[in-house]
């Protein structure tokens, strides 16, 4: 194994998803390093949101191994998943409109409520939660409910969180302080794999990048190889990703 094998949390090796009797992945190597943030990037339908599902269990991989932390979890179902550290926030969201904002979290917490540092640190990372605490989630503009469904992900204790585009159809503002606040949990060493498809916000907080197409990894490298050469972002990502659209 690699020297990025040796520090990778989470690694998947050959994994092969299929959903009905369509084959989505096509063999994905991939790895998440220790206390780092992995940008996944690709074209719309390459497979980023498929591979956060198989990770967690959602869809069966039908070939390959999921190792995390030397454990294979492939075989396992989501909540044994979700036990073992692993956190993800979909695309969309999870959260509960009619609930208040602490509803909402409450209901990602163990049954004895708060753990307080959880809390603290939360609330320190997304001001605009203590804000809203008793109002009714679906009252939150579109960056808090992404803040809130961050939030929830961290309100326990995690090893890895898996990310969905949390910047989709967010105003240019709102992009700005979910950066700030990806930027602070990366800062205490959470070790982050982040779909994205804002190239601007992926070098923002990348690390490492890996780049889909069509069911398969086709690029990993370091983030800041390829955010310093627009050639290659071209190449991989065609135009729409390296406009930072
Ligand atoms: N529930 C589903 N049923 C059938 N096809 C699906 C389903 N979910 C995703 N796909 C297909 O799988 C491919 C990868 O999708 P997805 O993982 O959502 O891509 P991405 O997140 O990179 O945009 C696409 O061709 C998509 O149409
Ligand atoms: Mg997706």
């Amino acid at each position: 194994m690699s020297v990025a094998g040796d520090k990778a949390l989470l690694l998947l090796d050959g994994v092969h998803t299929d959903i009905g009797r369509y084959r989505i992945l096509h063999g994905v190597n991939l790895t998440a390093r220790r206390g780092r943030v992995t940008a996944l990037l690709g074209r719309n339908g390459a497979g980023k949101t498929t591979t956060l599902r198989t990770i967690m269990g959602l869809w069966k991989a039908r070939a390959g191994r999921i190792i995390f932390d030397g454990q294979s979890i492939a075989a396992m179902d989501t909540p044994q998943i979700a036990r073992l550290g692993i956190a993800y926030v979909p695309e969309n969201m999870g959260i509960f409109g009619k609930l208040t904002v602490r509803e909402n979290m409450l209901l990602a917490t163990a049954p004895d409520g708060f753990a307080e540092p959880y809390l603290d640190r939360v609330l320190q990372s997304f001001p605009a939660l203590k804000m809203k605490w008793d109002s009714a989630a679906g009252s939150l503009s579109g960056g808090q409910k992404q803040m809130l469904a961050i939030g929830r992900a961290i309100i326990e204790p995690r090893r890895l969180l898996l990310v969905d585009e949390p910047t989709k159809g967010l105003s240019p503002a709102m992009v700005d302080q979910l950066v700030e606040a990806l930027a602070r949990l990366k800062s205490e060493q959470a070790t982050i794999l982040l779909v994205e498809q804002n190239f601007r916000v992926a070098e923002a907080i990348g690390d490492d990048v890996a780049v889909m197409d069509e069911g398969r990894v086709i690029h990993t490298g370091d983030m800041a190889t390829l955010a310093a050469d627009e050639a290659l972002q071209h190449r991989l990502l065609g135009l729409r990703m390296a406009d930072g659209l």
